[in-house]
């Protein structure tokens, strides 16, 4: 049997991303073109430049990726593109590069959910994990706990009630001057400081809930560096990297061996940008093994935003019997 080609496409925030897949598993190329460097300037994204330089991007993206594949257009057997969540205007340009790729080729195209991608992203970099399992995923905009029961059906059981985990390590990070994105500079500005220094709340909502909360924490800590600041009191900003870090880790890894115990379930996948930071990885790593639970995570590269887990998923509803229609929207606020 000849091998099949799925190409995604992926730009549901600052960064322009084309990935080839081929057969099940097997990544052969993972583009990606940053657009960091001009939003870190605004100290964060800004939404009309996101879909400018998507625009500029994303043609000479899917050349470079055929190219590198030594494929042509009609060596591709399905077009997957990110059809949400994210910003209106930049999933605009991908899905109508997707459009395009899919008539002039004459190939299906499956409109893919980004969030479903993250988790997808672990069966690239686990050739061996199957459902069911549970997953913890993390990112700048979404923070939920899911079931994973088949390749293409979802449980959530627990999601954020107002800022993203991600979210409030930008937040924090902008506060104390430190850029963006924030995750990486405070994972990293952690490692010298002392958990322990200052105590942050830990929101863990109702006794029973798998929902998370963290804008208390975010304003604390935010109050916390104001409150010093005001009686000119130094502080150590490893130590608050640390600390509110603790925090959010603390109630993340709680809830989520609570999910796995509870479920029967024996693997736990983490997934989503956050899902790049280290603290949490050793934490729930450790968990796992203290609880016989196996534990999954994808490469850094796959944690953050890339088309081949939008490839990968696009892949699975396609296995499914699923093809989407030429009038596909975008759904800014699409959920699990
Ligand atoms: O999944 P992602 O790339 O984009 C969204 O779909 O939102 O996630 C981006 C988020 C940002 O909030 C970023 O600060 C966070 O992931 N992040 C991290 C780390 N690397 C990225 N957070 C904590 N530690 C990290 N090492
Ligand atoms: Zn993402």
């Amino acid at each position: 049997m000849s091998d099949f080609y799925t190409i995604g496409i992926e730009t549901s925030c600052d960064d322009s991303c084309v990935a080839i897949l081929k057969n099940e598993r097997d990544l052969i190329v993972n583009l990606i073109s940053s657009q960091i460097d001009i939003h870190t300037l605004f100290g964060g994204v800004v939404p009309e430049i996101a879909s400018r330089k998507h625009l500029e991007a994303i043609n000479p993206l899917i050349e470079k990726a055929l190219t590198d594949a030594k494929l042509s257009y009609s060596d591709i057997d399905l077009v997957s593109v990110t059809k949400g969540p994210g910003l209106m205007g930049s999933l605009l340009v991908g899905i109508s590069a997707g459009k395009a790729l899919s008539l002039a080729a004459n190939k299906p195209m499956i409109g893919a959910n980004h969030m479903e991608g993250h988790i997808c992203a672990n069966y690239l970099a686990h050739k061996d994990l199957e459902p069911p399992f549970v997953t913890l995923v993390v990112s700048g905009g979404h923070t939920y706990l899911v079931k994973v029961k088949s390749y293409t059906d979802y449980e959530v059981i627990g999601k954020t009630r107002d800022d993203a985990a991600g979210e409030s390590y930008d937040k924090v990070a902008r506060k104390m001057g430190l850029g963006y994105p924030g995750g990486p500079k405070i994972d990293k500005l952690a490692k010298e400081g002392n958990p322990k220094s200052v105590d942050f709340p830990r929101v863990m909502l109702e006794k029973d809930s798998y929902d998370f909360s963290f804008s208390g924490l975010k304003t604390a800590v935010i109050n916390y560096i104001h409150q010093m600041e005001q009686k000119n009191i130094d502080f150590n900003k490893a130590d608050i990297a640390a600390s509110f870090q603790d925090a959010v880790v603390d109630v993340l890894v709680d809830k989520s061996m609570r999910l796995i115990k509870e479920s029967g379930y024996d693997k736990l996948a983490l997934s989503g940008g956050v899902a790049a930071n280290s603290r949490l990885r050793g934490r729930l790593e450790e968990a796992c093994r203290e609880n016989d639970i196996k534990f999954y995570y994808p490469h850094i590269e796959l944690c953050t935003d890339n088309a081949a887990m939008i490839a990968m998923t696009g892949y699975l509803h396609y296995q499914a019997g699923e093809v989407s229609d030429k009038f596909m929207k975008v759904y800014p606020n699409l959920e699990i």
